[in-house]
């Protein structure tokens, strides 16, 4: 099934979550100047000449929304409540942790995010899309706004990195010079243009997951979703791995992270949701643990 032709690409529709959408530009190019609404202009009442506020003046822009979840709940077939009354919204730009013990609904609530699991109850947004009304072909729409990195890489061992990396693209029938272009693009802002044709068990773990992160890249995803990327590695590449999705979030992608790591989360000063039991006990800017003034 050619998904193109039932509907018109999510890029030409209207997200579902409100606000206006404005063109992303690409993760290499400068970050974009941010369009100034012209809202409060007034004409010179002696020159007649439009006079335009200072930035300071202006209302707010409304930030939009990566992922709005309102009243989640999610039981499993074996009875299991995993998560209860999520409440969580996540303006485009966020760079969150998700933390919490073993157990406390983490990897339930990105399996919800990215359509992997279906909720049981309450209402979920991401990247504009209604995931509990999703249209046909929909999901494969909803995939390519999101990136998803996991703690296991999940590399194709038999291709290269510049392999690994194209595939997602040959997948979805982008011409060969985009694709090539693409992956040259992604592997040098991971820092992977050495290894280009290595193969995943020719690859330190920091490697692996490099290359899993600019797999993840291929769409210019809207919203990237780890799940405890740093898990398998050692501290000092968690920091490189860490830098890296920082960079990225700096670019402008939306970044969520569920993590046990409490150094690299206490030293960042990061927004940090904390589960338990299913439930979010704290949602501020801050470390692993409640900070106690
Ligand atoms: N497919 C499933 N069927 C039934 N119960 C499940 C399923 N997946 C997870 N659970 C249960 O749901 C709860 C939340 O699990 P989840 O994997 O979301 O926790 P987590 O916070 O990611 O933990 P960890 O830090 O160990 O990765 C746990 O009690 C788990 O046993
Ligand atoms: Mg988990």
């Amino acid at each position: 099934m050619t998904e193109a032709t039932d509907r018109a690409p999510a890029s030409d529709r209207p997200p579902t979550d409100g606000g206006t959408r404005l063109l992303r530009t690409s993760l290499l190019e400068p970050p974009p100047t941010r369009a100034v609404p012209v809202t409060g202009a007034q004409p010179s009442s002696d020159t007649g000449r439009i006079i335009v506020p200072e930035p300071d003046e202006l209302p707010a822009p409304t930030p939009r929304v990566a992922v709005r979840l309102e009243e989640v709940g999610k039981i499993y077939p074996n009875g299991k409540h995993a998560l209860m009354d999520v409440d969580l919204v996540v303006p485009e730009g966020d760079f969150v942790f998700l933390v919490g013990p073993s157990g406390a609904g983490k990897s339930t609530l990105i399996k919800l995010l990215v359509h992997d699991e279906e909720s049981t109850s309450g209402i979920i947004h991401v990247a504009g899309y209604d995931l509990t009304h999703l249209g046909r072909g929909d999901i494969p729409r909803l995939r390519r706004q999101i990136g998803i990195v996991f703690q296991d890489f999940r590399l194709l061992p038999r291709k290269t990195v510049r392999e690994n990396v194209a595939f997602a693209l040959e997948v979805t029938g982008t011409p060969r010079r985009q694709i090539r272009a693409t992956v040259d693009r992604l592997l040098a802002l991971v820092g992977l243009t050495a290894q280009a044709e290595q193969r995943p068990s020719q690859l330190s773990g920091g490697e692996q997951q490099r290359t899993a992160i600019a797999r993840a890249m291929v769409h210019d995803p809207k919203l990237i979703i780890a799940d405890e990327p740093t898990g398998n590695l050692d501290p000092l590449i968690s920091w490189e791995i860490i830098q890296l999705l920082l960079r990225i979030n700096e670019l402008g992608t939306t970044v969520l992270m569920a993590t046990h790591n409490a150094e690299v989360v206490t030293a960042l000063r990061k927004r940090v949701v904390a589960l338990e039991s299913g439930r979010i006990v704290r949602d501020e800017v801050g470390g692993y643990h409640r900070d106690y003034a």
